[in-house]
């Protein structure tokens, strides 16, 4: 289940940079763990890694699996499907069956909002 964000950047006026958008507030993201969220039509990943927030797409490269969904170990996350790790904080794939590194993107706080740059 993936709560969903209706924001979009023309919400926030030229106030914030044009590509960030808020996709959800830090506290809603627990200490070591993850949350899906979806935005734009895109499905990402929140991981709270020791207080950062990262953002990674939300599909697995391997087969599409739910990365909000599985185990977060160090700095990695393992895919719930077929047990593929990634470093949250770089995307890079570290054991197989992925081949490919999953998608990272910036992010920033407004107060306790959470945006991320699509
Ligand atoms: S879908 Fe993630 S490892 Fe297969």
């Amino acid at each position: 289940m993936f709560p969903t964000c209706q924001a979009s950047s023309t919400l926030y006026g030229t106030k914030h940079m044009p590509g960030f958008v808020e996709v959800a507030k830090k506290s809603q993201i627990p200490a070591n763990g993850a949350i899906g969220v979806e935005v734009q039509g895109k499905r990402l990943a929140l991981v709270n890694l020791n207080g950062e927030i990262y953002a990674i797409d939300d599909d697995c490269p391997h087969e599409g699996g739910p990365l909000s969904e599985g185990t977060i170990s160090g700095e990695e996350i393992e895919c719930p499907w077929h047990s593929s790790h990634f470093n949250i904080k770089t995307g890079r794939v570290t054991m197989d069956p992925a081949t490919e590194d999953v998608a990272t993107h910036r992010v920033r706080f407004v107060g306790d909002a959470v945006e991320v740059e699509i």
